[in-house]
């Protein structure tokens, strides 16, 4: 994840790839129950910044570089979408029940989507971040964001500044081995490499 930004613009090409991508990501039923919202224009950039930010102050550090990305998406996911495929006769849910959906599949695959975006991003040598959305209620009117979509966060993406940047989260915390998450054969078995 990168926080801090050139203002170089990004090769427009990058981000139709990265979209492009992103619609290859597994879906639930084939659902395909997302919406990319792009903004790769300065004013539209600046409106996300406006509606978005959770300051009305100067922006911090971790904001200032944020603010420098030239381009910002919001990966949406649609439950409606899911839930009208799961209607279908393949599917056998006409009543639209929420309740055997073992997870939110719609967040689910959304995220899947967006990590194939950040994954583009980082092949073309850019920069990317992922983040939660503030002020949800200003963005999505502010953008025309309907109803039956629900941004799951928001994507920067552009060239890395020479400074490194805010680290994060990582810089605070190590990362964890695999070896620690993984429980091969049986839950609390502890795992090593196989080779
Ligand atoms: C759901 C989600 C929310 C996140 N929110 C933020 C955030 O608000 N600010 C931020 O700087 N990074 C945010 N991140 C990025 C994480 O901090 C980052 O992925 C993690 O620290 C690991 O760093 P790495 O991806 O560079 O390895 C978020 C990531 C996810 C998946």
């Amino acid at each position: 994840m990168i926080r801090d930004y050139a203002e170089t613009p990004v090769d427009p090409a990058v981000v139709d790839l990265a979209l492009e991508n992103a619609t290859h990501a597994p879906s639930a039923g084939f659902s395909q129950g997302w919406g990319f919202l792009v903004l790769d224009r300065p004013e539209d950039v600046r409106r996300f910044w406006e509606a978005g930010a959770d300051d009305t102050g100067p922006p911090d550090r971790w904001l200032a570089g944020m603010m420098r990305a030239p381009v910002v998406i919001l990966p949406c996911s649609s439950k409606a979408a899911y839930l009208d495929r799961y209607a279908e006769p393949d599917k056998g849910h006409p009543d639209r029940d929420e309740s055997w959906w073992p997870m939110p599949f719609w967040h689910l695959d959304a995220a899947m989507a967006a990590l194939l975006i950040l994954q583009t991003a980082t092949d073309a040598g850019l920069g990317a971040c992922f983040f939660g959305v503030s002020r949800e209620p200003e963005v999505r009117r502010e953008f025309g964001i309907p109803e039956r979509y629900d941004p799951v966060g928001v994507i920067t993406l552009g060239h890395r500044a020479v400074s490194t940047g805010p680290a994060g989260s990582p810089s605070r915390r190590r990362r964890t081995p695999w070896t620690e998450v993984v429980h091969r054969g049986q839950w609390g078995h502890t795992a090593s490499p196989s080779a």
